[in-house]
């Protein structure tokens, strides 16, 4: 998610510009720009690296003028570097914007205006918009808008500003976030109201679709089809750390909230609008590549290593291909038998991890094929990987690993149907059961969201324990991993996860009376036995809270209590099994008094061995 700003007033742009990217740097940011109007001309100076490069740029070169527009970038399409950061310009330099998302078809739009003899100088997505207004410029710069939003897709929130037409700057949002501050003789635009809060605190909250002049004594607000809107203030009562946060108390639970769009943003592009296939245009195995394929192995450290156990069932039951998983830390010295018949996958949110980044390397000497799977463009695992697949989390800023993990295990989940696909091992009918359900996935986890009033009470009642187990097999063990390291790292709870078959074998001894233990049970293939062994645990009084599918009345007959979740695939549930783990994790920490953002100890990204 990058950062957007704006403004058009009376006093000079750039302290706004400048203080307002400042305000949302706070997430992270890998390259930043402004474009400033003055005298018929736009000028644009923009850098990669963090805002201060910019300010260093700026010095003693401070575009004058009372308009502009400022971004601070999160790559998505297109490497960290100076020419990819924002603004982007059409060839004439009077048609600028900065945007936040992802235009979905912008290679085939760039293909045409290249034929058209347009010429490009990023690689990014948004260049293209720049290029499309100055090709398709009506002598009306809103009507220019509303015809070029008619032709892009994707999410994206974008503002312009056009040479041609001073005086005013247009805005419109799909998807994504945009505001516009309400000033006296000046008003404001952003992606995020913290970097606005400082001027106003009178907004107009856009909507999707919505599509906004901006003057400095007026905003005039309409739809593509030129119906005039009429928007309400809405009065900002957050201070300026909440408002970083979204209005949220922390920002792991913003990004627990942020997950369904977390996931729209990473299917994007990626199913086939005819629901029969996945899709992966940055990857360019072939078939006879992918056949000769005998063996994965899937590295990764933490929470991603979580993920990369979900996706070993994925690929094996789905591709028919054998998988290891392994911890990064553990890989690189266990001399693993590695050729060219073998792909490794590493996941990494950061990118940046070392163990994982030393593996990747390892498994490179020993002449394995490489793919990364990271939140990060450009980062040091997406660059040493041979191909490289993004989640489009945005930035996580939560120590606690939350939307990132969810959006690695739809990636597991796409790699592995793609895979299938190129290897024959699934039928269509399978695939197009699978991708149907995937696109309802945000929309019943936003459900899931609307209503974690029990999860709360349960966090709160079972919150003073030392001790809790989350029991589960199959993908349900998978999940339980997970579970119980969120509730461990934030809430410092000793909790342990435990392929419930194996309970038995000795664990079991550690079941007491008033023990919480979280069963999952969301695997149809082996839910007898779960249900089983939660009757074993019951057995030995533990308190057992069950997670599993709408419409189980079994598991309510033997759990003390059943959180559910919407029904669905047997493959999608641990895209909504883990929301409930992540919230119990959150709240039992709340109760604790912990540090939920900076758990002690710990760093969002290990980058020492
Ligand atoms: C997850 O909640 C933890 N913060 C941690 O385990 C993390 O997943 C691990 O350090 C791997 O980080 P990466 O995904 O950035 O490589």
């Amino acid at each position: 998610m990058c950062g957007i700003v704006g403004y058009i007033g009376d006093k000079q742009a750039i302290p706004f510009l400048l203080d307002g990217m400042s305000k949302l740097e706070y997430r992270g940011y890998d390259s930043a720009g402004v474009a400033v109007y003055n005298k018929g001309k736009i000028c644009i100076e923009k850098c990669v690296g963090r805002l201060e490069a910019l300010k260093q740029k700026l010095k003693g070169n401070m575009p004058e003028g009372t308009m502009g527009i400022g971004h601070t970038r999160w790559a998505t399409h297109g490497r960290p570097s100076d020419v990819n950061s924002h603004p982007h310009a059409d060839s004439s330099g009077e048609f600028v914007v900065v945007h936040n998302g992802i235009i979905e078809n912008y290679l085939g739009l760039k293909q045409d205006l290249q034929a058209k003899g347009h010429t490009f100088l990023s690689e990014t997505d948004t260049e293209v918009v720049a290029h499309l207004m100055s090709e398709y410029y009506t002598g009306d710069f809103e009507d220019t808008v509303k015809k070029v939003l008619g032709m892009i897709e994707g999410s994206y929130s974008l503002v312009f500003m056009c040479a041609k037409e001073p005086g005013k700057l247009i805005c419109t949002k799909k998807s994504n976030p945009l505001v516009i501050g309400l000033g006296n003789g000046e008003n404001f635009i952003a992606s995020d109201i913290p970097a606005i809060i400082a001027k106003t605190r009178r907004t107009f909250i856009m909507s999707d679709g919505e599509i906004a002049t901006v003057t400095k004594d007026n905003v005039w607000v309409q739809d593509i089809n030129g119906t005039p809107i009429s928007k309400k203030i809405f009065e900002v009562n957050w201070n300026a750390e909440a408002a970083e946060k979204g209005g949220f108390e922390h920002f792991m639970l913003k990004e627990i909230y942020e997950q369904p769009k977390a996931m729209r943003d990473t299917m994007l592009g990626r199913l086939a609008k005819t629901n029969d296939a996945v899709v992966f245009s940055e990857l360019n195995w072939t078939p006879e590549e992918l056949k000769g394929i005998n063996k994965i192995f899937i590295v990764a450290c933490g929470t991603a290593y979580h993920a990369g156990v979900v996706g070993k069932y994925y690929i094996e039951q789905m591709a028919r291909i054998s998988v290891e998983v392994d911890i990064a830390s553990e890989f690189r010295y266990r001399l693993p038998i590695i050729d060219g018949n073998c792909l490794c996958i590493v996941i990494s949110q950061s990118g940046e991890t070392i163990d994982t980044l030393e593996a990747l390397k390892e498994a490179k000497r020993l002449g394995a094929r490489t793919l990364a799977v990271t939140n990060v463009v450009g980062s040091s695992i997406a660059r040493e990987a041979d191909q490289v697949v993004y989640t489009y989390a945005g930035p996580e800023i939560a120590v606690a690993s939350t939307k990132a993990y969810t959006t690695q295990l739809l990636i597991m989940l796409l790699l592995s149907m793609y895979i299938a696909q190129l290897r024959n091992t699934v039928t269509v009918d399978r695939l197009q059961e699978l991708i149907v359900g995937i696109r309802e996935i945000p929309e019943q986890i936003h459900k899931m969201l609307e209503n974690v009033e029990q999860i709360k009470i349960f966090a709160t009642k079972y919150g003073s324990s030392e001790d809790a187990f989350f029991l589960g097999r199959s993908l349900d063990y998978a999940v339980a991993l997970e579970g119980a390291l969120k509730l461990k790292e934030i809430s410092y709870i000793h909790a342990e996860a435990y392929a419930a078959g194996e309970l038995k074998h000795g664990t079991l001894a550690l079941i007491v009376e008033g023990v919480p233990v979280i069963v999952l049970a969301t695997q149809p293939d082996v839910y007898e036995k779960t249900i089983s062994n939660l009757q074993e645990v019951k057995a030995r009084d533990a308190v057992v809270i069950g997670i599993g599918m709408e419409g189980d009345k079994k598991l309510a007959q033997h759990a003390d209590h059943v959180i559910y979740i919407p029904k669905t695939d047997k493959y999608l549930a641990p895209l909504e099994a883990v929301l409930p783990l992540q919230l119990l994790a959150y709240y039992a920490a709340l109760t604790r008094g912990c540090d939920v953002d900076k758990p002690r100890n710990l760093a969002k990204s290990v980058t020492v061995e």
